[in-house]
């Protein structure tokens, strides 16, 4: 059944997500995208016409929304007749729009943990600080809600059940590997919204180890991992969404995330932190003018959106989940290559936002034809793998299996 979609944000992933909904538009409906700046909703629109991305002739509008306010977010789903919201937008705006799928009978999607704007680096458990404490709301009003289905969270989280149904009998540890190989020439940049990406480094590092919570301080444990196409890449032990909602369903099993960083990120991330620039606490300058530091460095930075057409190289991101079969030790090794300029190419993002924004389209495929519309609050590890990860073949990331027969597609 065809299903109207409402897309919260207007960033990099939302350009991506606009362009694969397009690109799909013949098995969807209506498309609506909406931010608290109409016109860059209308930039992405223009986009996906300048490609020719919309697949069959249809709607696609854009609209000015503040996903704060529950309401409106209500409102909007009521006027564009929306079945499906894919938020991605910041994840201060989560539980807003969550409320107003609730509410409306829609279903829900994001990409990553909601985020009070006033606490950094929340401690765990962190689905259950916000999202499940809605889970019986939703199964009571049928409202599917997929959590965090970018790539990690999400995509990752669908190699576990993969692993678990497919490959191995016990499942000892999860560890998922997030490698960007890319360079984008600047000098120094984040990916995704600065304020994000070093919220998400600036407090203790999480990880589930021997049954239960391991603290670590960020950039503290570092390891080596030799990984297809990429080759050998350092990466740190980083707390991420998926490590909670992995370690809920395989409790005896150690997860852990690594995240590879340069060592001029690395350097640039110590003098901010250290000199008090990472900090979201306001502070008085002598002319008597309150800035947030955070908020002053993520506005000399360039643009994230921006990178795109200059970046070059790939991603990889896997899981290497150890345990047995047949009563003897076995691993795999799960993953996916993204590259950059291809994906600039097809959908004008970069390879980062390309993996994000890509899943939460398949998903919303899934839900509008059936296979994943369960009608109630899940994350990705809850529901059958296969079908998303056949479709995210076909979609432009496919996943690939290593493990001891070889290297191979799933
Ligand atoms: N799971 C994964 O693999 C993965 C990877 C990367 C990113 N992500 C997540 O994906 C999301 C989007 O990332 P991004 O890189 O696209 O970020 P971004 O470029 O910073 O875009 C965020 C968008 O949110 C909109 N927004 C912010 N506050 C809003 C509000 N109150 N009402 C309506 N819109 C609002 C902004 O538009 P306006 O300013 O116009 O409102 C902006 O377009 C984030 O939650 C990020 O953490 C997930």
């Amino acid at each position: 059944m065809k299903r109207n979609v409402l897309i919260i944000g207007a960033g990099g992933v939302a350009q991506v997500v606009a362009h694969k909904c397009a690109q799909n538009n013949d098995r969807l409906g209506d498309l609506h995208i909406a931010s608290r700046t109409r016109a860059k909703c209308q930039a992405i629109i223009d986009s996906v016409h300048e490609k020719g991305a919309m697949k069959a002739p249809g709607l696609f509008a854009a609209h000015r929304v503040d996903a704060m306010d529950t309401p409106a977010v209500a409102g909007l789903i009521r006027e564009t007749g929306a079945q499906i919201v894919i938020n991605v937008g910041s994840a201060f705006v989560n539980m807003s729009v969550l409320e107003a799928c609730i509410e409306m009978g829609a279903a829900y999607m994001d990409t990553a943990i909601h985020e009070d704007p006033g606490k950094i680096c929340e401690t765990p458990p962190w689905y259950g600080n916000y999202e499940w404490r809605r889970r019986d709301r939703c199964k009571a009003a049928g409202v599917t809600a997929i959590l965090g289905v970018g790539f990690d969270p999400g995509v990752v989280n669908a190699y576990a059940r993969l692993a678990e149904e497919e490959c191995l009998d016990t499942i000892d540890s999860i560890d998922i590997v997030d490698i960007n190989a890319g360079s984008h020439g600047r000098w120094f940049a984040t990916n995704f919204d600065p304020e994000i990406n070093f919220r998400e480094f600036t407090g203790t590092v999480y990880s589930w180890q021997n049954g239960g919570w391991q603290s670590n301080t960020m950039f503290e444990v570092g390891k080596e991992w030799d990984l297809p196409v990429v080759g050998t890449q350092k990466a740190y032990l980083t707390g991420h969404d998926e490590v909670h909602s992995l370690s809920a369903r395989y409790p005896d099993a150690d997860v852990r995330f690594w995240m590879g960083f340069g060592d001029h990120y690395i350097n640039v991330f110590t003098v901010l932190k250290n000199l008090g620039l990472l900090s979201e606490k306001p502070v008085k300058t002598a002319e008597g003018q309150e800035v947030v530091p955070l908020k002053v460095v993520k506005a000399v930075l360039p643009d994230p959106a921006s990178l795109a057409p200059d970046y070059v190289g790939k991603t990889c991101i896997g899981d290497l989940i150890r345990g047995s079969r047949g009563g003897q030790p076995a691993e795999v090794f799960i993953y996916n290559v993204a590259d950059h300029k291809e994906a600039y190419q097809e959908v004008g993002s970069q390879g980062i936002s390309y993996t994000a924004g890509v899943p939460p389209v398949a998903a919303a495929l899934l839900i509008a034809d059936g296979t994943w519309d369960v009608g109630t609050m899940v994350n990705v590890e809850d529901l059958p793998p296969r079908p998303f990860l056949e479709l995210l073949g076909t979609m432009g990331l496919p996943s690939r299996i290593r493990d001891a027969q070889g290297d191979r597609p799933i």
